[in-house]
């Protein structure tokens, strides 16, 4: 696509939900329509209606946003698996697999393009997280403008100080937190969160922080089930008699490995699954197999000690955005219009630095062409990390 000038936008949402995108698709739109009186369309379904052309375009006035703000999901739908630059082929039985029993994949990112230029959509704003974003680049190497907005509740996105939809799911396992505690301090138990994040922890140590857990397990810092078990025994053993951990679903399982599923479903083919079980049963089987001479695992009043897991997927991910997340959305949103408009950004994505609303290149924000290297794990010399451990907090180091 040739450098011309921006007189119509998309606005598409791609990867996982998360909430807050509505409130982006708001300020896009308000912003484009009412400060640069440009033509705003959605393009529903991700990458897959930019594929599909006409029929997955809807035009997007004041009128059509005006009350979006605070509702979950997206207007436009999304998809996390219709990577264009690598996309499956199909046919009657599903994706067809080669002799390798690998999907087979074609490019089909000039489709898309050509669909643009058709349609005079003359630049994107592409709200998204690594994997997302990773299609912007290249769809911007290829010569359309593009600006991304950094949305994953995952919060691991590289050059933003954070993400939207991070501050909504970490409330929401707070909330979820004061629950489990209720029921678990009634029955002594040690009380297992699983949290979302993938290969990061931010979900996990931000949440736990914030509800005194007495162990946070995170994917950056190798774990030592026995050193687990320690803390949680200690906390049984303590006034409180109750013990809260707190898991990232990216973390190793107890023997070592990671837990989840194979799938042709996932852009990356594995979704997390079974490590906050994993760790309770480790924990609890740890406590019971060590007893005193009166055969109770902690005291005469927990005899037994049991660990129990809740796993709240997509609860997190879910619902109405916090406060916090729709301002950020709507600062996110319009400075994504401005950036095209008035700084002439055609291959950047917006980022909060150090409390500013700034723009990064795409191609540092996605430098590789490895999708497991382009994420910002946990600096585990940070400073929230110091704080946990201040805090008391244990994260069973080896
Ligand atoms: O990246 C966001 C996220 O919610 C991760 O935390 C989680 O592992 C994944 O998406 C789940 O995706 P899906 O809904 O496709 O299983």
């Amino acid at each position: 696509m040739n450098k011309k000038e921006i007189k119509k936008i998309g606005v598409m949402t791609g990867g996982g939900d998360c909430p807050g995108l509505n409130a982006v698709i708001a300020a896009v739109a308000k912003t484009a329509v009412t400060k640069y009186g440009l033509e705003v369309v959605g393009i529903k379904n991700g990458y897959r209606g930019l594929y599909l052309g006409e029929k997955q375009i809807v035009r997007l006035d004041a009128a059509e946003v005006g009350n979006i703000i605070a509702r979950g999901g997206t207007i436009l739908y999304n998809s996390n698996k219709d990577n264009l630059f690598k996309y499956p082929r199909r046919d009657k039985n599903g994706i067809i697999k080669g002799a390798d029993g690998k999907p087979i994949y074609d490019n089909l990112s000039q489709v898309a393009v050509d669909n643009l230029n058709r349609m005079g959509i003359d630049a994107l704003v592409i709200i998204g997280g690594d994997g997302t974003l990773t299609s912007g680049r290249d769809f911007a190497r290829m010569g359309v403008p593009v600006i991304g907005v950094p949305k994953t509740i995952d919060n691991d996105l590289n050059l933003t100080d954070t993400t939207f939809g991070f501050d909504t799911a970490v409330s929401r396992c707070v909330e979820a937190i004061k629950c489990i505690n209720t029921t678990g301090l009634a029955h002594h138990r040690i009380m297992v969160l699983e949290v979302m994040g993938r290969e990061a922890g931010h979900i996990a140590l931000t949440t736990g922080i914030a509800s005194a857990a007495d162990v946070i397990l995170i994917p950056e810092i190798a774990y030592d089930i026995e050193k687990v078990a320690a803390k949680a025994k200690a906390a049984l053993k303590s006034e409180r008699q109750y013990g809260l951990i707190v898991v990232a679903e990216g973390v190793s399982l107890p023997t070592g490995g990671k837990t989840g599923v194979e799938t042709d479903l996932s852009p990356d083919g594995f979704k997390f699954k079974g490590a906050g079980d994993a760790v309770a049963e480790a924990v609890q089987d740890i406590l019971n197999n060590n007893r005193d001479e009166n055969g109770y695992a902690i005291s005469d009043t927990i005899m037994d000690v049991e660990a129990r897991c809740t796993v709240l997927g997509h609860v997190q991910r879910g619902g109405t955005p916090t406060a916090y997340d729709r301002i950020l959305c709507a600062r996110y949103g319009k400075k994504a219009v401005e950036a095209l408009m008035d700084d002439g950004k055609v291959s950047d994505m917006v980022a909060l630095r150090g409390g500013k609303l700034v723009t990064v290149p795409l191609e540092d924000v996605i430098p590789s062409n490895d999708m497991h290297s382009n994420f910002r794990p946990v600096d585990v010399n940070g400073e929230l990390m110091e704080l946990a451990r201040t805090l008391g907090i244990s994260f069973g180091d080896r």
